[in-house]
């Protein structure tokens, strides 16, 4: 498998995931960085209500190198039960044909998000490519995560993604 390790994160937490998922799986690593700042408290608003919709938001760079890698594993923090308009936007974009997508989700919610993997797999088969598996981690409630807290549930999805 060689992958890369594509993430959006607002406040920190998915950014660990897709650090801990990068090194595990010796990948290299996308950071999609909005062309505008989230503030409080409208991220909460703004930020959902375009996630529900499908939105997408535009990215500081919208082109994206994938060049080398057969499986994308793609990290977003779940908002409003979807993936947050930053990652609409990479797979309305990014080339996806052929590739294997991985989807990690981090959220507040103790149950898995399903809504939103359907939501993912959906984009990701419009763009000809295939699901390659999903996995989630639940944050604390507090809703900050430390790094190693997701080393469990990241060593899992692994697992399930190189099948
Ligand atoms: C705008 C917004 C909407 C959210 N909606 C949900 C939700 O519907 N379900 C849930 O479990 N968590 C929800 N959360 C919590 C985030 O998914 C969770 O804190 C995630 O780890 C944040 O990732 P980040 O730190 O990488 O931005 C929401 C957070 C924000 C900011």
């Amino acid at each position: 498998m060689k992958s890369i390790v594509v993430y959006y994160s607002w406040s920190g937490n998915t950014e660990i995931a897709a650090k801990t998922i990068a090194a595990a799986t010796r990948s290299r690593i996308l950071e999609l960085r909005e062309k505008a700042a989230r503030k409080l408290p409208w991220v909460y608003v703004v930020g959902g209500f375009q996630a529900i919709l499908g939105i997408r938001s535009r990215l500081a760079k919208e082109t994206f190198d994938l060049k080398g890698a057969d499986t994308v594993i793609l990290c977003s923090p779940i908002w409003a039960s979807s993936p947050v308009p930053a990652v609409n936007t990479f797979l309305a974009k990014a080339d996806l044909k052929g590739r294997k997508v991985a989807v990690f989700f981090t959220l507040g919610d103790d149950k898995p998000p399903l809504k939103a993997f359907k939501k993912a797999a959906a984009l990701i088969a419009a763009k000809g490519g295939k699901f390659g598996g999903s996995g989630h981690f639940q944050v604390p409630l507090k809703g900050k995560a430390a790094p190693g807290m997701m080393k469990t549930a990241v060593k899992a999805f692994i697992k399930k993604i190189r099948k």
